[in-house]
């Protein structure tokens, strides 16, 4: 079940946080477990060693080719981070997204009528933990890049705990999506890197 404590041994508060976050997060990552991915040791030490840091306002930047991993270390990291971080308040909460999604949802959103994008993007401003996979994955208008600027630029202000998930590197943030998107995870984040073959082509 958890990240790596058994159920019983949490209080009640540590019970509450693992269990929202596994409602929250989809069904294919739920119960993922660290001890399920293989030649990934260092980076479950790293994303362990920073969810017990809590260090107010870090983020963790995860990121490597596709299918390695990624998205799985994330999830579990999330749960981990629910049950040993520095979570104080009782009211906890987090919130899934997927960075393309997030995007695309967001123009069905405002074209309905009365509907605001500030409320739209606001909804991701909040949540104590975010996980936003697999970023670089959305479009690149203009239009696109300014909500995501305007979602990660709040939670930098405001120093919310965010787990980002991306094929990109920080330089190739910079290029492909926006300069200050980048400056931002590049100051706030803890960068793990997963250098392996797609795990799932058989790579190593
Ligand atoms: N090192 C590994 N050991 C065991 N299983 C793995 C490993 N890496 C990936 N997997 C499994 O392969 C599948 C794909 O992993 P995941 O979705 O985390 O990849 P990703 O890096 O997020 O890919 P993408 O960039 O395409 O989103 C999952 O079912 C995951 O459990
Ligand atoms: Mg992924």
């Amino acid at each position: 079940m958890s990240a790596t404590m058994q159920e019983s041994e949490l209080n009640d508060d540590g019970r509450s946080r693992l269990a929202n976050v596994a409602s929250v997060l989809p069904p294919r990552y739920r119960h993922a477990l660290y001890s399920e991915l293989t030649g990934l040791d260092l980076q479950i030490q790293q994303c362990k060693d920073w969810a017990k840091a809590g260090t107010p306002g870090s983020w963790l930047y995860i990121t490597g080719p596709s299918g390695n991993g990624k998205t799985h270390l994330a999830a579990v990291t999330a749960k981990y981070y629910a049950v040993h971080g520095k979570t104080t308040t009782p009211e906890w909460s987090f919130l899934w997204a997927n960075s393309a999604e997030i995007l695309y949802a967001r123009h069905d959103y405002v074209n309905k009528p009365g509907r605001s994008d500030h409320d739209y993007l606001s909804r991701y401003y909040r949540p104590d933990l975010l996980l936003l996979d697999d970023l670089g994955s959305e479009r690149k208008t203009d239009y696109d890049i300014l909500g995501l600027y305007c979602i990660l630029n709040y939670r930098w202000d405001y120093m919310k705990t965010t787990i980002i998930t991306g094929n990109l590197s920080i330089g190739q943030i910079a290029g492909v999506l926006d300069i200050r998107i980048a400056d931002r995870i590049l100051r706030a984040s803890t960068v793990v890197t997963i250098e392996a073959k797609s795990h799932a082509l058989g790579g190593e």
